[in-house]
C-alpha cells in the first residue's frame, strides 16, 4: 500500500493547521515531510545574525546564498541547522517571526529556496510539503494540492496557544504577516486553481487528515 510516488502540496496562512495536518498525513503515508516555512525562517535567522539591513535586498540575498542550510524531513521530528548551528528554537522566536516576511519577499531568496525544495521533492518517493507557494510554484505537478483556511479568530487562537502569547497581540501580528505574505510581488501566498480548499475553523485535525486520505485514495495515489 505504501508504494508509488506521491507528492502532496499543502498551502495556507499561518494558524490554518498546515503543520499539524501535514506532519500527520506524512506519518500516515510513510512519507517525508518538508516545512518550507522553516527554511525561510532559518535564512532569516542568518540574516539577523549577520546584522545586514533587512531592507537591503542585495545584502540579504548574499547572506542567503552563503549560509549552509540543512533541514531534516522526518515528520516525527526534524532539525534545522544554519552553518552547523541548530536553530530549531531560535527560528520560532519573535525576532525571526517579525522579520521573516521581509526576507521571504526577496526574489533571489525565493529562487534559491524554491530550487532547493524542488531538488528535495525530486529525491523523495513520497513527500508532503507545506508552505505558501507550493501548489502554485514549487510543485505544480503535485498529486494533491490542499489549501487550508480558518477564520482569523481561530488562527489567532491557535497561534497564541502555541506561543503562550496574548491573543490580541498574536492576532495583530498574524494579520500583518498575512498581509505581507499575500501582497508581495514574487510568489505570494496563493491558492492554486486546482487546490482542494478546506476550512479548518470547525473541522478537527483528524477529520481533515481523513478527508485528505480519501482524496488520495480516489486519485489512486495512496
Ligand atoms: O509557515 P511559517 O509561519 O513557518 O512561515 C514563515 C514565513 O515564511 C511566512 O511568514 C511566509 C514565508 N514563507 C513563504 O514565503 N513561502 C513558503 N513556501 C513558506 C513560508
Amino acid at each position: 500500500e505504501r508504494a508509488g510516488r506521491c507528492v502532496v502540496a499543502v498551502d495556507g496562512p499561518s494558524g490554518s493547521g498546515k503543520s499539524t495536518v501535514s506532519r500527520r498525513l506524512a506519518v500516515d503515508l510513510g512519507a517525508r515531510y518538508l516545512d518550507t516555512g522553516a527554511m525561510y525562517r532559518a535564512i532569516t535567522w542568518a540574516v539577523l545574525r549577520s546584522g545586514v539591513d533587512l531592507t537591503d535586498a542585495e545584502s540579504v540575498a548574499k547572506v542567503a546564498g552563503e549560509v549552509d542550510l540543512r533541514i531534516g524531513t522526518d515528520p516525527r521530528g526534524y532539525g534545522v541547522t544554519a552553518d552547523g548551528v541548530s536553530v530549531d528554537r531560535e527560528i520560532r522566536g519573535p525576532e525571526v517571526t517579525r522579520a521573516v516576511s521581509a526576507v521571504a519577499a526577496v526574489p533571489a531568496v525565493r529562487e534559491l529556496l524554491v530550487a532547493r525544495q524542488r531538488e528535495m521533492i525530486a529525491n523523495s518517493e513520497r513527500i508532503v510539503i507545506e508552505g505558501r507557494d507550493i501548489g502554485a510554484v514549487v510543485a505544480p505537478d503535485a498529486d494533491l494540492k490542499v489549501y487550508l483556511t480558518a477564520s482569523e479568530a481561530a488562527r489567532a487562537q491557535r497561534r497564541s496557544a502555541e506561543d503562550a502569547a496574548d491573543v490580541t497581540v498574536t492576532a495583530a501580528d498574524l494579520a500583518r504577516r498575512d498581509r505581507l505574505d499575500s501582497t508581495r510581488k514574487v510568489n505570494p501566498l496563493q491558492q492554486a486553481p486546482d487546490a482542494v480548499v478546506l476550512d479548518t475553523t470547525e473541522l478537527g485535525i483528524d477529520e481533515v487528515v481523513v478527508r485528505l486520505r480519501e482524496l488520495l485514495n480516489e486519485r489512486g495515489v495512496a
